[in-house]
C-alpha cells in the first residue's frame, strides 16, 4: 500500500518510487511550509493546574514540535481565563481584589509549563488590555449584523450581597426528588435539570440570604438566526470534526434541554451578558453590563496571539488575513459546544477567521479512577511528580503511548507506567545507544565509520514506516505511532543482539567490523530520536549535543552519518523508573503516615463501623432541623446544656445534651442543628429530654476531647426531616 502523507486535511498519495530499497530516510519530505497557530484552551485563573491541564498541554505540544520539525511556522498560545463571578467570590474571600488574585496564581504557572517542557510560544490572561478591546470589537461587529438583541429576563438576586447570583451559587431543595442543598442548574442526586427558579426554598450559597426574583434586561447572540444555524450546520458536519464529536452536536441542531429540563427544537439564544458587580469586561453602552466570562474567554486565544505579535513588532492584522493560516483549538470534551457552536459563529459573523479544527481528547484518570481522599490531593500532583526528581520526559512518553485521536478517556496506572518506560524507553530504545556507544568512543577515537549495507532492509522498514509515523503524528494517533516507532526499536535491537559487538571486540582482528556495527547502531538510534523528538525534546537535545547533529529537524536530523564524523563521548541518557518513585509520588502528605491511615482506616474515629442496617431500619429514626432557640447551664451539671428547641412543631422541646465540656450557650443560640424527634423521653434528675440533638465525638473522648454539635448547611429550616 502506498504511503500517504496529509496536507491540511487532505491525504496525497505519494509515489511508490519514494520506498525503493535501499532508500535516505530523508526522501519525500518536500511538503510546503504551513502557518499553523494552536491553543489549548484557557484554564481558570482560580487554582495551580492539575494533571488534567498537563495532559492538555502536552498532547498539544507534541502535536506543535512535531510540526515544527517538519519546518513549518507555529504560534502557539496560552493565557489565563481570568473573569467570571466565582473568582471574582474567591478573590473576595482571599481579600484580595480579583486582579491580584488571578497575578497570584498566573506567577505559578511557569514551574509546571517549563517543568513539562510545554513549549508554548506566550502565556497572556483573558483580563489584559487586548482582550478587553477584542472583545468589544466582536460584539460591535456581531450587533452591526443584527445578532445580539435585548431581552428581559428574571433572575434570582442576593439581597444582602446585593448582586444577581450564578446558578452555581443558588441552592435549595430538589423540586423533583426533594433532595436538599442541590445547585440552581441541575441535581447531584436524580440528575434533574431545571431552573433556579424551581427550587423549592432557595438560599443564596454565599449568605444564605433567600434571593428575590428580579429582572434585568441581558444580551443574547442570536444563535437561533437562520443564518447561524445554515453556517454552524455546514461548519460542524462538514468531515472536520471528530466523528463522535460532529454525531453529538448534530443532536443539538435537532433538540435541545432547556434550564427547566423541557426541551425544544433548534439552536437556543445565548445570554452572553452579566449584571454589575462581575468581574469581566464591560459591555459597550450598557453601563452596569459585562460579558459573560464564557463569551470573552476564547478571544482569549486571539488576545495571547495578539500580543505575542505585538511584542515581536509584526502585525495581527497581516496575520489573521493570511489565507493559508490554520487555526487549531486542543480542548476537554466538556466544553465541546463553546467551541463548535458558540466560537465558530461569533467569529464567522463578526467577520473573522474561524477555526480549522477543534480537537476534542477525553479525561485524565489517575490509576483506574480511583478517587483519592482530600488528603491525598487528586491524586497525581503535577509539581510534586517534579519535585520527587521524576523525569517529565516518562510522563510525556506515557500519555503519548496511550493517546489517540478519540476523545476517549484515559488512565494513568502506576504499574503500567513503570512497565513502558522502563521497558519501551530505557529497555529498547536507550539500550541501542548504550550497547553501541562507548566502543566508539574507546577503539575509534570518536570517530564513526561506514554503515552496515547488510542492514539495508533496516533502512527499508524505517523508510517506509516514516510516512506512516508522520500521518499518525499529524492525526494525533500518538499511540499508534509508538508503537510503530518500538516496533522499529525493536527490529534495532535484534541486528545488534545478532552481531553482539560486546563479542567482536574481544577480537583485535575484527575492528572494521566493530566500527560498521556501533556506527549502524548508532544511525539507527539517531533515527529513532528524530522520531520520537517531538515526545522527548530534552533528550533529543542531549542526542543533538552528543551526536553534533540536529535531531530535532525532521529533515537534516533523518540524514545519513557520515564516515569520519566524529561524536562525543557518550553519557547515560535515561535512567529507570524506581517504584520508590512512585509509591513516594502517591504518598498521603507528611502529617499521615501510611500506617495511621492504616489504622484510621480500620477503626475510624477510634471505633469500627457498626453492623449494616436497611434503610428501614434507619427510618425509624426521625431526624429533623431544629433551631435552637435557647441555651443555658444547667445548675449541678458540669456536662449538661438545656437547649430549648423549635424543630418547627406548634410546641417548643427541652432536650439535655451532654455537650457542657465544648460549648457555652452563647455559642448555640440562634444556631440550628440536628434533633432525634422521635427518641421516647426521658426523665431525667434536671428534668424530661424531649428528644436529643447530634454530635460527633471520638470513642476515646479523654485522649481526643472535642464534641461537635452537627449543623446544617445555611438555609435549613426547622422541622425539615433528614433522608
Ligand atoms: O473550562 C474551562 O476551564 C475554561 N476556563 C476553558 C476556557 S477555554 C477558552 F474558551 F478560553
Ligand atoms: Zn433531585
Amino acid at each position: 500500500m502506498p504511503a500517504k502523507c496529509l496536507i491540511r486535511g487532505r491525504r496525497k498519495t505519494r509515489s511508490p518510487t519514494d520506498l525503493k530499497l535501499p532508500v535516505s530516510l530523508t526522501k519525500a519530505l518536500t511538503m510546503s511550509q504551513r502557518r499553523l497557530f494552536v491553543t489549548t484552551a484557557l484554564p481558570y485563573a482560580n487554582g495551580n493546574f492539575h494533571i488534567g491541564h498537563i495532559m492538555e498541554y502536552i498532547q498539544a505540544d507534541i502535536w506543535v514540535r512535531y510540526q515544527r520539525m517538519q519546518g513549518h511556522e507555529v504560534n502557539f498560545v496560552g493565557a489565563d481565563d481570568a473573569h467570571g463571578a466565582p473568582i471574582m467570590i474567591a478573590a473576595e474571600k482571599a481579600g484580595k481584589t480579583p486582579q491580584q488574585f488571578v497575578a497570584g496564581i498566573a506567577a505559578g504557572r511557569k514551574p509546571y509549563l517549563d517543568g513539562f517542557h510545554i513549549s508554548f510560544d506566550n502565556w497572556h490572561s483573558t483580563d489584559a488590555p487586548e482582550n478587553h478591546q477584542l472583545a468589544q470589537q466582536i460584539y460591535r461587529d456581531l450587533k452591526n449584523v443584527d445578532l445580539i438583541e435585548t431581552k428581559t429576563i428574571e433572575q434570582f438576586f442576593d439581597p444582602e450581597k446585593n448582586m444577581f447570583l450564578p446558578d452555581r451559587f443558588i441552592k435549595g431543595e430538589c423540586p423533583k426528588c426533594h433532595a436538599k442543598d442541590q445547585y440552581g442548574d441541575n441535581c447531584e442526586v436524580c440528575g434533574a435539570v431545571y431552573a433556579p427558579t424551581d427550587l423549592i426554598k432557595p438560599y443564596s450559597a454565599l449568605t444564605g440570604a433567600t434571593p428575590l426574583l428580579r429582572s434585568s434586561e441581558h444580551f443574547f447572540f442570536k444563535l437561533s438566526d437562520p443564518r447561524c444555524v445554515e453556517f454552524l450546520q455546514e461548519w460542524t458536519q462538514d468531515g472536520k470534526l471528530q466523528p463522535e464529536v460532529a454525531n453529538k452536536v448534530k443532536e443539538w441542531f435537532s433538540v435541545r434541554t432547556n434550564a427547566d429540563g423541557t426541551t425544544s427544537e433548534g439552536l437556543g439564544d445565548w445570554d452572553i451578558s452579566r449584571d454589575a458587580p462581575y468581574f469581566g469586561i464591560e459591555i459597550p453602552d450598557a453601563p452596569g453590563k459585562y460579558f459573560y466570562v464564557w463569551l470573552d474567554a476564547p478571544i482569549g486565544y486571539l488576545a495571547s496571539l495578539k500580543n505575542l505579535l505585538d511584542k515581536r513588532g509584526e502585525s495581527y492584522e497581516d496575520y489573521m488575513a493570511d489565507p493559508a493560516l490554520e487555526q487549531y483549538h486542543f480542548i476537554g470534551k466538556d466544553i465541546v459546544t463553546f467551541h463548535t457552536l458558540f466560537w465558530p459563529a461569533m467569529l464567522k459573523f463578526s467577520g473573522r477567521k474561524t477555526p480549522d479544527n477543534i480537537f476534542v481528547h477525553g479525561f485524565l484518570t489517575v490509576n483506574n479512577g480511583e478517587k483519592m481522599s482530600k488528603s491525598r490531593g487528586t491524586g497525581l500532583d503535577p509539581l510534586k511528580y517534579l519535585s520527587l526528581g521524576m523525569n517529565p520526559e516518562w510522563l510525556r512518553y506515557y500519555l503519548a503511548a496511550k493517546l489517540n485521536a478519540r476523545n476517549e478517556d484515559i488512565d494513568f496506572n502506576s504499574d503500567d507506567f513503570m512497565a513502558r518506560v522502563n521497558s519501551d524507553l530505557v529497555g529498547k530504545y536507550v539500550n541501542i545507544a548504550s550497547r553501541s556507544a562507548g566502543f566508539i568512543t574507546k577503539r575509534f577515537a570518536g570517530q564513526l565509520g561506514k554503515e552496515d549495507p547488510q542492514a539495508h532492509l533496516l533502512y527499508a522498514l524505517a523508510s517506509s514506516s516514516l510516512n506512516e509515523i508522520r500521518d499518525l503524528y499529524e492525526s494525533r494517533e500518538f499511540g499508534k505511532a509508538m508503537r510503530v516507532i518500538m516496533n522499529f526499536a525493536d527490529q534495532v535491537n535484534q541486528y545488534v543482539d545478532q552481531k553482539a559487538p560486546w563479542l567482536i571486540a574481544k577480537d583485535a582482528a575484527r575492528d572494521a567490523e566493530l566500527h560498521m556495527v556501533c556506527t549502524t547502531a548508532i544511525g539507527l538510534f539517531k533515527d529513532l530520536t528524530v522520531l520520537l523528538a517531538p515526545i522527548l525534546p530534552r533528550l533529543a537535545a542531549q542526542v543533538s549535543d552528543w551526536l553534533g547533529i540536529d535531531v530535532q529537524k525532521w529533515e537534516t536530523g533523518l540524514a545519513k552519518l557520515t564516515a569520519g564524523h566524529v561524536i562525543k563521548p557518550y553519557v547515560h541518557l535515561m535512567q529507570r523508573v524506581d517504584v520508590k518513585q512512585l509509591d513516594a509520588l502517591f504518598e498521603p502528605p507528611a502529617q499521615e503516615t501510611p500506617a495511621q491511615a492504616a489504622i484510621e482506616s480500620i477503626a475510624p474515629g477510634g471505633e469500627e463501623i457498626a453492623p449494616a442496617i436497611t434503610i428501614d431500619d434507619f427510618a425509624k429514626i426521625d431526624l429533623r432541623i431544629a433551631k435552637i432557640v435557647n441555651c443555658e447551664a444547667v445548675e449541678g451539671s458540669t456536662k449538661l446544656l438545656r437547649l430549648t428547641l423549635d424543630a418547627g412543631e406548634v410546641k417548643l422541646r427541652n432536650v439535655f445534651s451532654g455537650i457542657a465540656s465544648s460549648y457555652k450557650p452563647e455559642d448555640l443560640i440562634g444556631k440550628h442543628t440536628v434533633l432525634v424527634a422521635n427518641l421516647a423521653p426521658r426523665k431525667m434528675k434536671f428534668g424530661i429530654s424531649e428528644g436529643m440533638v447530634l454530635a460527633a465525638s471520638h470513642a476515646d473522648e479523654k485522649a481526643q476531647p472535642g464534641i461537635y454539635v452537627l449543623e446544617p448547611m445555611p438555609g435549613a429550616t426547622p422541622g425539615l426531616r433528614i433522608r
